[in-house]
């Protein structure tokens, strides 16, 4: 059956065209000037909307066990929000434990997702047991379509590794192709400053960025580059929010390295002075890793322009959600750190924010351009992770995951409207322009007229490449 998207104007991350686009057998088999075909079985009118891309968010944590809790979504809720903003493709993080092997891990990973899913989704695999026998294992993964590792330099005791199992990744990632990804925080240091936080009393949630300062992020990108260049390793920095990390990375990449990182929504929108220091516990729907940083300070100026001169290669969203009161089915979340801030779970909702609010802040805010916001919400993430050209573009050949988006609506965010498993929104009362209208996976529609109109289990695992970007 033949599918017709007509009268749009199609946006990737090169042009901006009018253009009919012809979908057959799930992917699109031409693109033409309007009117050019009319055999087509299904027509959908996009005139006056952009024909774009469906997002690819590359940084989702579907279901993860984090402080005692569960992140709220899980794969079918996650996913099923993602599709109603315009997303159709996660890249969710599989996690390896202390004992675990890497294998077993990942399986387990794959398991929750099977046969769950509303979209697309490949696996990164967080190592979080650096040893022989992980390091053997990399090749399985990679042969399998997991591609990247992300590697922690916070969290000592949970997902923590020293530089000496971060050197012997990053040489093994060297060998094979594959990508490190880093959180890059100093862990040991924020751990001290966390402890001597809470014996003054100091308990409230604000404390959660106040003991993970800008210092404490630069210094450890800074770390992670040298010892990349020391192993030869491609590197992604993730949930990168903090000016001084942005530098170093900016400074490593003018001397050639293939060094990458991404921010996210959050610390482009939200701050430390505005959302972590709010009244009461309300900061803790703000609590995230890297912390949103001090609006004062010039984070946000310093990340959009990163954004704009490709500093900053993707927006991904680390979505992460936890409720703030009872979640019914896994009980307490963001308050079982009332009275302690380092017992509230890290994480903040997302994935169905982030290739709207970027539109909305981003193109209409005058930061960047149509075509770059393609590239940061879908392009430049199927690039990086392997995925390019079956994803991140409307091509003849690619997979007919496209989105119409209306340009000119207006709205108001809220929880009241969202579809993610949780009880807040993030960016609730934000007055935003543009909404995504109609999804295709696959030149499947699964969202019309607001409605989702997909099955569980429709989104297909994705094994993917090396990465196909070199700077
Ligand atoms: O606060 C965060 N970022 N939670 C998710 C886990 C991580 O570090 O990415
Ligand atoms: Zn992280
Ligand atoms: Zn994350």
């Amino acid at each position: 059956m033949k599918t017709l998207i007509s009268g749009g104007t199609v946006v990737t991350a090169i042009d901006t065209v009018r253009a009919d686009v012809l979908i057959d057998d799930g992917v699109v088999i031409s693109i033409g000037v309007p009117g050019f075909n009319d055999e087509a079985d299904n027509i959908i009118d996009a005139t006056g909307k952009y024909v774009i891309p469906g997002g690819i968010d590359p940084h989702t944590h579907m279901e993860l066990p984090f402080g005692g809790t569960s992140a709220s979504d899980n794969f079918e809720s996650g996913t099923r929000a993602a599709a109603w903003g315009g997303t159709t493709t996660i890249v969710d993080f599989a996690v390896q434990v202390k004992g675990e092997s890497l294998i077993d891990g990942f399986d387990a990973w794959m398991g929750k997702a099977d046969g769950n899913c509303a979209i697309d989704y490949g696996f990164h695999m967080i190592a979080g047991d650096i040893n022989d026998q992980s390091l053997a294992d990399m090749d399985e993964l990679i042969e399998r379509g997991c591609t990247s590792f992300k590697l922690f330099m916070a969290y000592p005791g949970v997902f923590y590794s020293d530089d000496g199992e971060i050197l012997r990744a990053m040489q093994k990632a060297a060998s094979v192709g594959a990508i490190i990804m880093m959180h890059a925080e100093n862990g040991m240091a924020i751990d001290v400053l966390r402890a001597q936080a809470l014996e003054r009393g100091e308990t409230d949630p604000v404390n959660h960025g106040l003991t993970r300062p800008a210092l404490t992020e630069s210094e450890a990108t800074h770390r992670a580059i040298v010892l990349s260049e020391l192993a030869g390793a491609h590197l992604y920095i993730v949930h990168l929010s903090a000016k001084e990390a942005l530098a170093h990375v900016a400074t490593a990449r003018d001397r050639g390295l293939p060094v990458f990182a991404e921010t996210c929504p959050q610390y482009l929108f939200l701050s430390h002075e505005d959302h972590l220091d709010s009244e009461g516990f309300e900061g803790a729907k703000y609590v995230c890793s890297t912390p949103v940083r001090m609006r004062e300070e010039g984070h946000q100026d310093a990340l959009w322009t990163g954004l704009a001169t490709n500093d900053l290669q993707v927006i991904s969203t680390d979505h992460c959600p936890f409720c703030m009161d009872d979640h019914p089915v896994l009980g307490m979340q963001k308050r079982l750190g009332e009275g302690d801030f380092t017992a509230i779970p890290n994480g903040l909702p997302g994935v169905e924010d982030r290739y709207q609010l970027i539109y909305d802040g981003g193109v209409i805010g005058g930061h960047i351009d149509l075509n770059r916001w393609i590239e940061l919400c879908s392009t430049a993430p199927a690039k990086m992770f392997g995925m390019y050209p079956q994803k991140g573009t409307i091509a003849v050949g690619s997979d007919a995951d496209i989105v119409i988006f209306d340009p000119d609506v207006m709205w108001t965010k809220s929880v009241d409207q969202h579809h993610m498993d949780v009880d807040y929104s993030a960016y609730e009362g934000r007055e935003v322009q543009g909404r995504v209208e109609t999804v295709l996976l696959r030149g499947s529609v699964i969202i019309e007229n607001n409605e989702y109109v997909g099955n569980k289990g429709d989104g297909m695992y994705l094994p993917r490449d090396l990465a196909s970007v070199h700077h």
